[in-house]
């Protein structure tokens, strides 16, 4: 077994002093999607920017390639080899989609990788970033993310408002990375399509690990996944925001 590339280990993160992720240990494989599963709410996206450093951990370590990064500002830890594609990260409208690149490359960065990856930015580099599909857009907030030259890419629900179909195509793209020696760890809303592209799996719930394990052993059993997201029986059945969430769980597969 190949060791980590990202080994987080026991950590508590906190959000204005509540504390909402507790004692979470998940290990990302090199060259492979590690994907992070979970109800909205569950503590995905603060887990995250506790990995990143942008919100306060309280206990634990985080280590990539061997580098401690707990402790560590956030531009440190970039330094380091980690990327972050944020969750509601926008790109700028009236810049050129070069720009936006261009903004984001700190002197070592490499358009060519972005490129290859998303000809249809290169093919639109001249053009104003709003001028943009919702999914080109996306496209260039993950080009960005790839400037730095990160050796793990956390990336936080991008596809939030997009259609499946595009969607997909950015699903290939994320594969695509691991094949560029670039390990992913993904929160995705529309599981089932992360879980084809994925190799490990967790699922948090309140802010704690309730699954570890394949992704093949969640993809397609329904009724197991949605169990570790909303804790089996104890969810609510006329919840609006967890029938919601149970849809977009089943959702892309038909
Ligand atoms: N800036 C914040 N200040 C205080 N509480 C927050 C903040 N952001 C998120 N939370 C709370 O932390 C919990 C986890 O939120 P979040 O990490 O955004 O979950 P997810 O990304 O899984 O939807 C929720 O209960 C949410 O209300
Ligand atoms: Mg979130």
């Amino acid at each position: 077994m190949t060791e980590d590339i990202l080994a987080v280990s026991g950590i508590s993160v906190t959000r204005g002093d509540v504390p909402v992720i507790h004692d979470v240990t998940i290990g990302v494989q090199p060259d492979a999607v590690t994907v992070l599963l979970g109800a909205n709410g569950a503590g995905k996206t603060t887990l995250l920017d506790g990995i990143a450093g942008l919100a306060k951990t309280t206990a634990g370590s985080i280590t990539l390639a061997g580098t401690a990064l707990s402790g560590l500002p956030t531009y440190r830890r970039t330094k380091a080899g980690l990327g972050y594609a944020e969750q509601s990260r926008t790109v700028f409208k009236t810049l050129t989609v070069e720009q936006n690149l261009l903004v984001a490359d700190n002197g070592s960065g490499d358009l060519g990788t972005a490129y290859r990856l998303f000809p249809e930015l290169e093919r639109r580099r001249t053009l104003g970033a709003g001028h943009l599909s919702g999914g080109e857009q996306q496209m260039l907030v993950l080009a960005r993310a790839l400037i730095s030259g990160p050796k793990v890419l956390l990336i936080d629900e991008m596809s939030l408002g997009l259609a499946p179909v595009v969607v997909r195509r950015l699903m290939t793209a994320v594969g695509e990375l691991t094949s560029l020696g670039i390990a992913i760890l993904l929160v995705e809303q529309f599981a089932n399509l992360a879980l084809e592209i994925g190799a490990r799996a967790y699922v948090l719930r309140k802010g704690q690990v309730v699954f570890e394990g394949p992704c093949a052993d969640l993809l397609g059993d329904e009724d197991l996944l949605h169990e570790h997201y909303f804790g089996g029986v104890e969810a609510p059945a006329d919840d609006d925001d967890t029938a919601g969430d149970k849809a977009m769980v089943e959702g892309e597969a038909r």
